[in-house]
């Protein structure tokens, strides 16, 4: 209860910085239309050799970044996720992974950025589980067949932008690599024996879920039939003791 009531001011926050940010949006979209109509009426006649112009460009598309939202039910912070979208320049890719029988629709979201990107075989996921995985695995089979997606980010449905679109694009290409959370887990009970040798004991590590994956690395997690069998078997939150659930 206590948790939810701190919870709800900064949503509060955010939806009023959305709406600001949106108000400031239309202002300005308004500014650059009737611009836009100005210049084309006053150099109605120039726009032939213009056109022909822009036609004669190589078209190029530039690879693009799959955002892969593993949510419960909808996305609470899309409208965050929509103000952040506006200025991507179609150099992204969306995927939404809800628990089956939720429904991404005009009843559901309020975003057009998440209508019809849902994926249809999703799958039950639970808690501390290798279901994760599957669902992990769900998005990246779907977000691999377009070849533009380049790099796989997954996120939950608690997480927002901190920084606008480019700035992000630029951070995660700036580089070839992934990026990945890895430490040894050293805590008792953690790693199960019964794994052994196919995951040695030297192999364990714990990280962040919340990875960014190039094309190869995502390749690699949806083709793994080693580690993905193992961690069904033996990794059950009722082999833990699960603390504050
Ligand atoms: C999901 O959609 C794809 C493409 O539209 C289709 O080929 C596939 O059979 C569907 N899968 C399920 C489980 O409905
Ligand atoms: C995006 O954010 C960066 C860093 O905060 C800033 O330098 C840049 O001007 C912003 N770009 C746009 C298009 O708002």
């Amino acid at each position: 209860m206590k948790k939810k009531v701190v919870q709800q001011k900064p949503q509060h926050r955010w939806k009023r910085k959305v709406l600001t940010l949106m108000f400031v949006g239309i202002f300005f979209g308004g500014l650059l239309f009737m611009q836009t109509r100005w210049y084309t009426h006053v150099v109605g006649l120039v726009p032939l050799n213009h056109h022909q112009f822009l036609v004669s460009q190589p078209h190029v598309q530039s690879p693009k970044i799959a955002f892969l939202f593993i949510a419960r039910n909808r996305l609470p912070l899309e409208m965050v996720w929509d103000a952040f979208f506006r200025g991507g320049d179609s150099k992204f890719s969306i995927f939404v992974h809800s628990r089956p029988g939720f429904l991404f629709n005009q009843a559901t979201t309020r975003s057009t950025y998440f209508l019809n990107r849902q994926v249809n075989d999703s799958t039950q996921v639970d808690w501390g589980e290798a279901s994760m995985i599957e669902a992990e695995r769900i998005l990246l089979r779907h977000a691999l067949d377009d070849p533009l997606n380049d790099r796989f980010v997954f996120l939950s449905d608690s997480c927002i932008p901190l920084y606008n679109f480019s700035y992000t694009y630029d951070y995660i290409m700036s580089t070839s690599t992934s990026f990945v959370d890895s430490f040894a887990d050293t805590k008792e009970g953690r790693y199960n024996p019964k794994m052994h040798p196919v995951i040695p004991v030297h192999n364990w590590r714990k990280g962040s879920q919340w990875v960014v994956l190039t094309r190869k690395h995502a390749r690699i997690v949806v083709d793994d039939e080693t580690v993905l069998p193992m961690f069904q078997q033996y990794c059950k939150v009722t082999h833990y003791k699960v603390h504050g659930l």
